[in-house]
């Protein structure tokens, strides 16, 4: 353990933390997973239940997370160690692992979004998406773009905490939320927007009974917070005292529940002006890269303006949260080893992109990796958290989110911490028994087939 709290680095404006920790949370998350899972769980009942577990686990688990990393000052392992002792600190390796797995898979997918837009300017968008995606979406050029992508990150991860996260974050995000409102109110002038609205926002009650979507909803909650493997963690412990903490993870919280329901107020009308509601279902990657690059390709000029912007939306997104991804690796190494930033940044994204050279050969595989990174290990994440953050060091933590907060936001810190104690434990266990049945079984079916 290298780094002291004197000498670590820190966050430079509170709003700087605020749009770093917006920019790990809002992400390929926001349109690639919430659009599909909105479709299949019965668009507006889906939004219903997803908003419940954004209040009920999201606020409740990063508000955990925000605590423990600035009472631990140091990256997840440093940091769990110091506070719940010896055992926890391979919690804390579990966030190390799921970090380098979803940033393999993730880079990947980050890589389809930077070559779609490259397409939309070089010769605009294919007529046969589905085809195109087939061709694109694994093999020598999606290892490629992945290995462009994985460069990037690094270069903004070696920058440093101000230098690097904290500056992409305040240019890339103002200008990711003007795009995406601008592209909703472009949407609505389309024809047939309305039927998408309907779709989107037309409650169908039934799938509440159905406890796949109760799971889907909460795990996409902490996979879109960012939650379950220390992202929050790490950026709180670049934070000095002066951070009102409760409010800053209610902010966090909305603004990312906002990108995803504005981006289905673009998503839905698009697809549904085109009738093109076929491809959404056919794939987790349909909507996003086959049903939308159809309906811009059939819109012609326009549709090549609206989905470059479109993707450079996706890409730059996917950027600010692969920065959080990298970050837990890096400053996992920083504070273990005693590496200086640029060799544990340019070490561990060297694996990382070595890893995702698997995805990138292999829908399948990456689809494998979402279910175990992306959800499994999350969800676990998230159990092991609450545990710790509401019950085994709980009044540290109380301690450490009410410095910094308000009068008001300190008055809702017991609250808040009582939702984590009693009811995020059992429901987050039960989101985890269905997760790893359905892990069992996505594994073997991927090694049937
Ligand atoms: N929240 C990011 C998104 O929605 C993904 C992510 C997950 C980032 C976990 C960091 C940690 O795209």
């Amino acid at each position: 353990m290298a780094a002291t709290s004197g000498s670590r680095e820190a966050f430079g404006t509170r709003a700087g933390f605020i749009l770093a920790a917006a920019g790990s949370a809002v992400g390929l998350g926001n349109m690639w997973r919430f659009s599909y899972q909105a479709s299949e769980g019965g668009g507006a009942a889906f939004v219903l239940l997803y908003v419940c577990m954004t209040l009920l686990l999201g606020i409740p688990l990063m508000l955990a997370e925000f605590g423990l990393g600035r009472r631990g000052q140091l990256a997840p392992i440093g940091s769990l160690r110091r506070l719940g002792g010896p055992a926890w600190a391979r919690l804390g390796y579990v966030f190390v692992a799921a970090g380098l797995m979803i940033l393999a898979y993730y880079s990947v997918i980050a890589g389809w979004t930077i070559r779609y837009a490259i397409e939309a300017v070089l010769h605009g968008f294919s007529a046969s998406a589905g085809e195109h995606f087939g061709a694109v979406a694994s093999g020598g050029d999606a290892v490629a773009f992945h290995i462009g992508f994985m460069v990037l990150t690094i270069l903004i991860v070696v920058g440093g905490v101000k230098g690097g996260i904290e500056r992409a974050s305040l240019i890339l995000m103002p200008m990711l939320f003007l795009i995406v409102i601008g592209l909703a109110v472009w949407a609505t002038t389309l024809d047939g927007a309305g039927e998408g609205y309907a779709v989107y926002l037309k409650p169908d009650l039934n799938e509440l009974k159905n406890p796949t979507v109760w799971r889907a909803a909460a795990a996409q909650a902490f996979f879109s917070l960012s939650l379950g493997m220390g992202a929050m963690l790490t950026f709180a412990s670049y934070l000095r005292r002066d951070q009102n903490l409760p409010e800053s993870a209610t902010v966090v919280a909305f603004t990312d529940f906002g990108v995803a329901f504005v981006a289905g107020l673009i998503v839905f009308p698009v697809i549904y002006s085109l009738s093109l509601q076929g491809a959404v279902g056919a794939s987790t990657v349909g909507a996003l890269f086959i049903a939308l690059p159809s309906a811009f390709e059939a819109m012609g000029g326009a549709g090549r303006v609206v989905g470059l912007l479109f993707f450079v939306t996706l890409a730059v997104g996917a950027l600010t949260s692969a920065i959080s991804l990298l970050e837990v690796v890096t400053a996992s190494m920083m504070d273990e080893i005693g590496l200086s930033r640029r060799k544990a940044a340019i070490a561990t994204g060297a694996v990382i992109t070595a890893l995702g050279i698997l995805p990138a050969l292999s829908t399948e595989t990456l689809g494998l990796m979402d279910k175990i990174a992306g959800e499994l290990l999350l969800v676990a994440g998230a159990l092991a958290t609450a545990i710790l953050a509401g019950w085994r060091v709980r009044s540290e933590v109380e301690a450490e989110l009410i410095a910094g907060a308000s009068p008001f936001w300190a008055r809702q810190v017991p609250r808040i911490l009582g939702v984590l104690r009693f009811a995020a434990p059992p429901i987050v266990a039960t989101v985890l028994f269905f997760s790893v049945r359905e892990t069992i079984a996505a594994f073997a079916s991927y090694f049937a087939g």
